[in-house]
């Protein structure tokens, strides 16, 4: 089974897609994460990547592409994927659809998870990441055990570039242009599961597993 999941910028894609991916033995595919991990690297590619980060722009699909193969294919012993911030324009997803196709898969089930836009700038603005393990907290709805310390690893979480609140402007103006479209592309195949993002993160994952349940 392989699920899209959609929402704007600080929806809880990474939050619910790390929950999902345990709960139904899926690979869980951030390309949002893999990226920050090449730019922590100094690699070519993160390097060529972190200037549209920073700035809160889309980084090239070529790039996004490689990186993004390269992970599909490590998966094993899994049931699928899910893919959280990927597609992000209709390109990326038509790409998507040509390598599932070549896997014998498909898109099984898009989820949209909604949450409106002073709910995502809250959310966005008390993140809190660690740098090292990728686990993520937020200072009023999920703060870790002890200050700054990432409970998992006991790193210095950080705030992202990325979080600022003019970055974070652009990175939900770029949404609404290139990635809201999807919705109607993956609606018109009759895949797409709208989910109320509100609630607390449990609540959230309980709606989505029945989404993710009724679309296998
Ligand atoms: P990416 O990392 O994918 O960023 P994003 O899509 O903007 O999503 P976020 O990671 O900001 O938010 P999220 O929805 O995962 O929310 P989270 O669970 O963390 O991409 C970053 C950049 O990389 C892009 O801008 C672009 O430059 C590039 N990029 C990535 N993919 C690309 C692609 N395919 N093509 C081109 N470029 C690409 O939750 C947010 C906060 O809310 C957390 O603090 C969390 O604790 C809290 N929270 C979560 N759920 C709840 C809840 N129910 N109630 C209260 N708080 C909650
Ligand atoms: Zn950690």
């Amino acid at each position: 089974m392989d699920v899209v999941l959609l929402g704007p910028p600080g929806a809880g894609k990474g939050t619910q897609a790390k929950r999902l991916a345990a709960t139904f033995n899926l690979l869980h595919i951030s390309t949002g994460d893999l990226l920050r991990e090449e730019v922590g690297k100094g690699s070519e590619l993160g390097q060529q990547a972190a200037s549209y980060m920073q700035k809160g722009e889309l980084v090239p699909d070529d790039l996004v592409a490689k990186m993004l193969v390269t992970r599909l294919h490590s998966q094993q012993g899994l049931a699928g994927c899910v893919f959280d911030g990927y597609p992000r324009t209709r390109a990326q997803a038509e790409l998507l659809d040509g390598l599932l196709a070549e896997l014998g898969r498909r898109v099984d089930v898009a989820v949209y998870l909604e949450v409106p836009d002073d709910e995502v700038v809250a959310r966005l603005g008390g993140r809190r990441s660690c740098p090292s393990c990728g686990a993520v907290y937020h200072l009023r709805t999920q703060p870790p055990a002890r200050d700054g310390v990432c409970d998992v690893c006991g790193s210095q979480l950080v705030v992202r570039e990325d979080d600022k609140e003019e970055v974070i402007r652009q990175r939900l103006a770029v949404y609404r242009t290139h990635t809201e479209p999807l919705l109607e592309l993956y609606g018109g195949r009759g895949v797409l599961a709208r989910v109320p993002g509100q609630g607390t993160p449990e609540e959230v994952f309980l709606r989505l597993a029945d989404a993710v349940r009724g679309g296998r």
